[in-house]
């Protein structure tokens, strides 16, 4: 199609097969109408420049103007499900303690001791107070100064001013969101029409596994390389069986800047395949992947693969949704992962999966990658505890201590290219990125709203 793209309108190009559309409209149980939409919009094809990667000025102004402004997210509400229980968010040089202060209500505190500085708390716990461990200043949940040994040394310090500085906090879907700006809008606001785009309640699922990694590489870079299936084809070659992985939709809303969307429908063969598999090929593929060679299911007659494959799904999760409520062949297969600015990439339906990128400190050439796996509960049972964090080193691998199987794989696959990445960038003569118009939307709608943030002029 090389020949005709060039004369059609910039961003109009799609590859060749079945749009992701055309598969669902085919499905047994159809999907929610949210997955039926599709708003792609052309972003342009400007460069974006590799200064964002690599300088330390950049990094330097996305502390200032970004993380010290933006709506983020701290965790699981699930992770401090009790009064007193408490967790820690690291972002750059900032630290935050979350607490649960009441049954309902969960406040932020700079992690810094007013006395001479030393960190609150250090790792996810329960307190009844906030103690600091070097000499013993005390604050309670809600932020007020408490105590201190010797007192009398102190004639100086008022109680009242000794309060713990504090961030905002709100929850959406289980999670909790917090925001250092006290003049910030409103995470309703910052959010816009993701809620309602987002038609499944995170606040029903558990997590189940939570590892993270620090990658050589900027924060942006390890995020934007799950932003888009275009890789597959080369980085991931074993999926190109059972994956659409360039018949892949994008979505950017018009006027909705901090969120996006894509689908890639699974069961359906990669259009670079040479050949067409049978339906009961894509079947065996996908269920040898998953449990080994040899496994397989025989269709029945008429059966398509995705509809198979999404009557498996189902079976399994049975008695992990609600009674009455039906998971679509889209919901129980596809890889429909949205992204919401600017760190946070939550995968809607029951695929479980969920990406927050952090930068490591104030080095601009690592960062922090996690992966938190959810899954739906028993809704009629207690909820089941969360998942520790894993911390894995550099050198560690997806695979160590994980249950993440065929994950693992790939995310090795994608470690390889990370690091060289960051190394390019630092080496290049080139000043810009180059992007796709299509494949490579969601990266440049990404850093159009990173650009409005970090430049005083812009409407950030
Ligand atoms: S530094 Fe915290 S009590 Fe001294
Ligand atoms: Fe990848």
């Amino acid at each position: 199609m090389t020949a005709a793209n060039t004369q059609m309108e910039l961003g109009a190009a799609r590859s060749d097969g079945p749009s992701v559309q055309e598969v669902l409209a085919l499905d047994v149980v159809a999907p929610p109408p949210e997955l039926r939409e599709g708003y792609y919009e052309y972003l342009g094809s400007e460069d974006i420049p590799v200064e964002r990667y690599t300088s330390q000025a950049w990094h330097d102004l996305e502390v200032e103007r970004l993380w010290r402004k933006v709506w983020q997210v701290a965790c699981g509400s699930e992770d401090i499900p009790n009064v007193g229980d408490t967790t820690v968010y690291d972002i750059a040089e900032d630290s935050l303690v979350i607490v649960r202060s009441a049954p309902n209500q969960i406040r932020a505190f700079h992690n810094v001791c007013l006395h001479r500085g030393t960190t609150l708390v250090e790792e996810p716990g329960h307190v009844e107070r906030l103690r600091c461990p070097f000499h013993g200043f005390t604050w309670d949940l809600d932020g007020r100064f408490v105590s201190m040994p010797c007192r009398w040394d102190f004639p100086h310090v008022d109680a009242e001013r000794f309060h713990l500085p504090e961030a905002k906090v709100d929850t959406w879907g289980g999670w909790v969101f917090v925001n250092m700006d006290s003049g910030c809008m409103p995470l309703s606001e910052f959010l816009g029409r993701f809620p309602e785009k987002f038609p499944w309640d995170h606040d029903h699922f558990t997590k189940q596994a939570h590892v993270s990694r620090l990658i050589a590489c900027n924060w942006k870079v390890a995020m934007e390389a799950f932003l888009e299936s275009f890789h597959v084809v080369v980085t991931h070659p074993q999926l190109l069986m059972a994956m659409g992985d360039a018949n892949t939709q994008y979505d950017v809303l018009s006027g909705e800047r901090r969120w996006n969307r894509m689908i890639t429908a699974q069961a359906v063969p990669s259009p670079h395949l040479s050949g067409e598999p049978t339906q009961q090929e894509l079947v065996d593929n996908l269920l040898g992947m998953q449990f080994g060679p040899g496994a397989s299911v025989a269709l029945a007659e008429g059966q398509t693969a995705r509809g198979l494959l999404a009557m498996l799904v189902r079976t399994q999760l049975q008695g992990a949704v609600a009674e009455g409520s039906v998971i679509s062949d889209s919901e129980a297969l596809d890889a429909i992962q949205y992204h919401v600015f600017p760190n946070f990439v939550p995968w809607g339906g029951y695929s479980r999966i969920n990406y927050r990128f952090r930068p490591d400190g104030s080095d601009p050439n690592s960062c922090i990658m996690e992966v938190m796996m959810l899954s739906p509960f028993d809704p009629a049972g207690p909820r089941p505890s969360p998942a520790a964090e894993l911390r894995l080193a550099p050198d560690q691998d997806w695979g160590d201590g994980t249950n993440f199987g065929l994950l693992a794989d790939v995310f090795r696959q994608d470690m390889a290219n990370l690091p060289r990445l960051q190394k390019g960038l630092r080496a290049t003569r080139k000043a810009g990125v180059t992007l796709g118009d299509y494949q490579e939307v969601r990266i440049r709608h990404f850093h159009r709203e990173l650009g409005r943030w970090l430049d005083p002029d812009g409407e950030g």
